[in-house]
């Protein structure tokens, strides 16, 4: 169907798609005051040839990683033997022991321990800090106010839980510049004596703020080891996963943690997270999820093996995926009006893609077009709630295969100002396109448009 056939006010949108919109679709559906104004219509195939740019770049990314996947497999001679498990402690479980290694050597580290028995990445993260930190000890968060989750493991938020700091590890924090960058100036003179570990968080999680960079996370820890040496630097690596060349372990990162329904689950793996970075690090970590003296020698694998490496297998190609359609949201609600995070053209350092929607209707409308576009409850409206581990209600689209999965496309945000949804994961670009063509049918055009 040709373009000059479609609704003035909704067709030029549709086109940054590469899609088509017969006249009869779904138009009655959109209120007058809900149509995409005319600002769309300077999308033009100039556009299309950006977004036909953008994904090559993104399918070359791929590329490389698939590679070190690849290599990894072939140097630790994976086999259909390494897919079945052992059960009860899981002691000697050579198809979980060979997927330490193999990740090991895709992130360049000297260990990982990849284990179902990690219910998500903020388990991961909380049993590596638990692992390294002791009474007395600092701990120092350099972008900002972490993850609303670390909240209570760090113990600014909620009490009686034995949070660190019931446990007496001290917390500070460094805030962000004005324009939401990591306080370079202020990070030269932060670290201390008693400043034990370090927290680097990868991805903006619910803030405003750009993901950081391979190279600045690593331009953070020279920063930090020329204060001392000793410091260990932690990465909270969630949703980064093989969005670069180079994982933070593979630039000087001491240990780094993640989940298994995030990206490097490739989608398929039904739950868990991963620890990796320097050996004894990685042990002390793996003592908080087992028990001292068992550490990463226990923990069955419960027959989840094949889908872990298949998973592993599958990550780099989830995630480019998660790319494109990010690169197609943010392009679509920046001709609507709406500031967006990263911007379109910037480099994707994560699979996160925010939008500033600034009205609370606009955030609940968005994840309910995009739950009404999922595979699985479709049927289901969702509305704000909440959240284990939350302070603000949240609203969450999360119509996946595995339940809570952010690998799989989805969209949530807490329900504070200024209203941002946070967009993750999908397994094929074109899902994205449907359901964002919805979102933004439901949204509209940005009332008054914003900057970021
Ligand atoms: C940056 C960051 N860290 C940690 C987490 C926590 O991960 P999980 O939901 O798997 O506990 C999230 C979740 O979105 C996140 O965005």
């Amino acid at each position: 169907m040709a373009t000059s056939k479609l609704d003035a006010t909704t067709g030029d949108f549709k086109s940054l798609l590469g899609t088509q919109m017969d006249q009869s679709d779904n138009i009655e559906s959109l209120s007058p005051s809900s149509q995409p104004d005319s600002r769309t219509s300077h999308l033009t195939t100039q556009i299309d040839q950006d977004t036909l740019q953008a994904f090559y770049r993104i399918d070359m990314q791929v590329k490389k990683n698939l590679a070190k996947v690849l290599a990894a497999f072939k140097a630790h001679r994976v086999g259909a033997h390494h897919f079945s498990s052992v059960s009860g402690y899981g002691h000697d479980d050579l198809g979980r022991d060979t997927l330490d290694k193999v990740f090991a050597q895709i992130v360049e580290a000297e260990a990982a321990a990849v284990r179902v028995q990690f219910v998500s990445g903020t388990h991961a993260i909380a049993c590596a800090l638990f692992g390294v930190l002791r009474p007395g000890d600092e701990m120092l968060a350099i972008a900002g106010t972490p993850y609303d989750t670390l909240e209570e493991v760090i113990g600014t938020r909620g009490s009686g839980q034995g949070s660190l700091r019931d446990f007496g590890v001290d917390y500070r924090e460094l805030a962000l510049t004005e324009d939401h960058q990591v306080d370079f100036e202020k990070l030269a003179a932060s670290v201390t004596e008693k400043t034990k570990l370090v927290l680097i968080q990868r991805s903006c999680g619910y803030s405003w703020r750009s993901s950081l960079s391979i190279h600045i996370i690593n331009k953070i820890i020279q920063l930090v080891k020329q204060q001392n040496i000793n410091t260990i630097c932690f990465v909270d690596n969630c949703y980064g996963e093989f969005t670069e060349d180079k994982e933070p372990t593979a630039g000087g990162a001491d240990l780094m943690a993640g989940s298994l329904i995030k990206n490097p689950g490739g989608t398929i793996a039904t739950t868990g997270g991963y620890i990796a970075g320097r050996a004894e690090l990685v042990e002390a970590a793996a003592c908080r999820l087992t028990a001292p003296g068992i550490g990463s020698s226990g923990g069955a694998t419960l027959e989840q093996g094949r889908l872990m490496y298949q998973g592993l297998f599958l990550a780099p190609q989830m995630v480019g995926e998660a790319m494109k359609g990010n690169y197609l949201i943010a392009k679509t609600f920046e001709s609507l009006g709406y500031a967006t995070n990263p911007p379109a053209p910037a480099q994707q350092r994560e699979v996160i893609q925010a939008v500033k929607l600034g009205s609370a209707d606009k955030l609940v409308a968005f994840c309910q077009a995009v739950q009404q576009h999922s595979p699985i409850d479709s049927y289901v409206s969702p509305v704000p709630a909440e959240m284990p581990g939350y302070d603000d209600k949240l609203v969450m689209a999360g119509g996946s295969f595995i339940d809570g999965s952010t690998s799989e496309l989805s969209a949530d945000g807490p329900m504070r100002e200024p209203y941002v949804v946070y967009c993750q994961g999908g397994t094929h670009w074109t899902h994205v396109a449907i359901a964002l063509e919805a979102a933004a049918a439901a949204i509209g055009p940005a009332t008054s448009p914003d900057k970021p």
